[in-house]
């Protein structure tokens, strides 16, 4: 398992790809799988603007998409001196995706905080109310 200063690392190098030329807001992600890779993401955002896509559901459509299954943490970085914590639509998929991961919110130069993600999303919707 990788160290939060390694994760961390990983979402502030993703975040120096982020294609966000219209909010100028450069956010990374990075995601731990269950056997100790680190799959990446940076925000993504078109002149739609709706079509914006966060950097953790990059991370994570990419780890799935790569065939990965369990994760174990996720770091945000973003340059603000608040952290910058995964917006709600993010919150959904990180929770049914990840489940009650901790997030590790960073910015450039320190880590701020930790919070497990049932405390981000109390009262979640997921398939266990559809059953599955
Ligand atoms: N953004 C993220 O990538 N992750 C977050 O946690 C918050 C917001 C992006 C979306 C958009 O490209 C820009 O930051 C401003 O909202």
């Amino acid at each position: 398992m990788a160290g939060s200063d390694e994760l961390v690392a990983a979402a502030r190098a993703a975040r120096e790809h982020a294609v966000a030329d219209f909010s100028g807001f450069k956010v990374g992600a990075a995601l731990e799988t269950e056997d100790g890779a680190i799959v990446t993401g940076c925000n993504v955002e078109n002149a739609s603007y709706g079509l914006t896509i966060c950097a953790e559901r990059v991370a994570i459509f990419k780890a799935l998409s790569e065939g990965h299954r369990a994760f174990t943490r996720l770091a945000v970085v973003a340059d603000t001196p608040s952290p910058t914590p995964p917006c709600g639509a993010c919150r959904q998929i990180i929770w049914e995706f990840c489940g009650d991961i901790p997030v590790v919110l960073a910015n450039l130069s320190s880590i701020a905080a930790t919070h497990q993600m049932s405390d981000l999303l109390p009262l979640p919707f997921d398939k266990r109310l559809l059953g599955r």
